[in-house]
């Protein structure tokens, strides 16, 4: 077919085109994937490399997947389409089913029905990754698509070449980082990728101080129709903890109202999908919201650098709690927090935990006297608790002397077993040894402030942990007798 060999062709020198800037590899793996997706009409392309375990495959670069969908897990290179690996061409009509198919539920959830898998060869016998397309829709191959599919893998194949030799690949770090989860993976997808515009990059810089996990161009929505057909729509960013697209706008009227138009047209086309349109007040706005940005009140002007984002310090609890519920199964617990430092800990933690449970509180003060500065129980227990299995729990453990002296004093309740659960753990700074059963995160010499830990009362509120801005931090604990914060 002519019109196909044109495509083909201007896919191919498209390809080329982006490989003779200096645009990065990611760039130029982007370009495989986009001008494949364009020329053969599929609905998702990736490029997925084999790590160097040579067990796993990476997805490198992707367009039109869901972002949970990319972040399914590690691709075992074996489990999933394995005969690509063995320099097959490996077709599956019906991914919900097929049991070459690694996550066949996922695939479901993602309206995944078709994909083919071309290998990405390097030397005769090895092959160094995969070339893999998807559709929503069954979808058959000619073999004249599958001979462009493996011209377009030989040229990929190509690049990763040149690429390794100048070692613009490090193949070790994208195998590290794969196994520190999804955000790392995330991590290492994006880092040497070139932005669209500075602003893109401003805004990444922005998201990157607060934390906030993004994804640059993962998706392209087609939204053709019959007045503009091979229309095409990729948002900037994905913020998956917001579930929301964003396009960056400037100021450029022209360029505003062509986008508002996509943007409605996506919306129509995809119901399911959040976007939004920003400008820069817009996203301090949104930012704000999640208590990031200038734009955000409540003492943010404060803080000095984000430690944990709030999603960081959710993905931990959950964590935690299932972790402890495994570990208490079968048996009742009695949760202690010591207030006020542990309220927002403690109400998260105890969302998620799955055991039978009740709670209680300790409150405690400091006092300094001329020699010395002693911890005081202020509130003890509502009554006595023999023989319950009690979880001290803490919002960060710094010297250790005041987990230790409520430890003391929980042993006078004669409980059946007691251990410590604590969200952080400046370690560097124990002066007493006190064993932590359970730590969210361990950080190092900082003041941290939010998510319920204070300095001089004030702070609270924050939804992330910050550091305080060295300058306010009042080192001054002499005021006696204070209550414990
Ligand atoms: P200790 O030094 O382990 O006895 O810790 C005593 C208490 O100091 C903790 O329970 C907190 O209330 C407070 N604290 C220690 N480090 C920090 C911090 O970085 N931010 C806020 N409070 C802290
Ligand atoms: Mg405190």
């Amino acid at each position: 077919m002519k019109d196909a060999g044109k495509k083909y062709y201007r896919a191919v020198s498209e390809i080329f085109k982006s490989s003779h800037s200096s645009l990065g590899t990611k760039r130029v793996l982007l370009s495989v994937v986009r001008n494949t997706i364009k020329a053969l009409e599929v609905d998702g392309c990736s490029v997925l490399l084999l790590d160097e375990t040579k067990h796993y495959l990476i997805p490198s670069v992707a367009q039109g997947l869901s972002d949970w969908y990319l972040r399914k897990g590690p691709i075992d290179a074996v489990r999933s389409l394995g005969e690509t690996m063995q320099g097959k061409v490996v077709y599956i009509a019906d991914a919900t089913s097929d049991p070459r198919v690694q996550y066949p539920d996922l695939a479901r959830r993602a309206g995944i029905t078709s994909i083919i898998s071309i290998p990405i060869p390097k030397k005769k016998n090895e092959i160094v990754g995969e070339l893999r397309l998807y559709n929503r829709q069954p979808r058959e191959f000619t073999k004249e698509e599958q001979n462009f599919l493996v011209s377009v893998a030989d040229l990929t194949s190509l690049f990763l070449e040149n690429a390794y030799l100048e070692g613009l690949i490090r193949q070790q770090d994208v195998t590290a980082k794969a196994e520190e989860g999804p955000t790392a993976l995330t991590q290492a997808l994006r880092e040497p990728l070139a932005f669209g515009h500075p602003s893109e990059e401003d805004f990444a810089r922005l998201l990157d101080f607060y934390r906030v996990e993004w994804l640059y161009e993962p998706r392209t929505f087609v939204l053709g129709n019959s007045e503009q057909p091979g229309e095409m729509f990729t948002p900037d960013f994905y913020l998956p903890e917001m579930d929301s697209y964003i396009e960056l706008t400037t100021s450029k009227q022209r360029l505003m109202t062509e986008k508002n138009r996509k943007i409605r047209r996506l919306k129509e086309l995809y119901p399911e999908v959040n976007i939004r349109l920003l400008n820069k007040k817009d996203y301090f706005r949104m930012l704000a919201k999640y208590g990031y940005g200038p734009l955000a009140k409540d003492g943010v002007e404060a803080i000095d650098r984000v430690m944990l984002s709030s999603a960081e310090i959710q993905r931990r609890v959950r964590q935690l709690a299932k972790q402890i519920s495994a570990d208490y199964t079968g048996q009742r617990l009695l949760l202690v927090g010591v207030l006020k430092g542990v309220i927002f800990f403690m109400a998260d933690l105890m969302r998620h935990l799955t055991v039978p449970l009740t709670v209680d509180f300790l409150a405690i003060s400091y006092y300094t006297n001329a020699t010395s500065q002693a911890v005081r129980i202020t509130k003890d227990l509502d009554r006595s608790r023999k023989g319950a299995h009690i979880l001290l729990v803490e919002d960060i453990v710094d010297t250790g002397m005041t987990a230790k002296y409520i430890l003391h004093h929980l042993e006078s309740h004669k409980p059946s077993s007691l251990r410590v659960c604590t969200l952080l753990d400046k370690r560097s700074r124990r002066l007493t040894d006190v064993k932590l059963d359970y730590v969210g995160f361990e950080i190092g010499d900082e003041f941290a402030v939010g998510y319920g830990l204070d300095h001089k009362g004030e702070y609270r509120n924050l939804s992330f942990i910050g550091v305080l801005k060295p300058d306010l931090l009042v080192v001054d604990k002499s005021t006696s007798p204070g209550s414990r914060s």
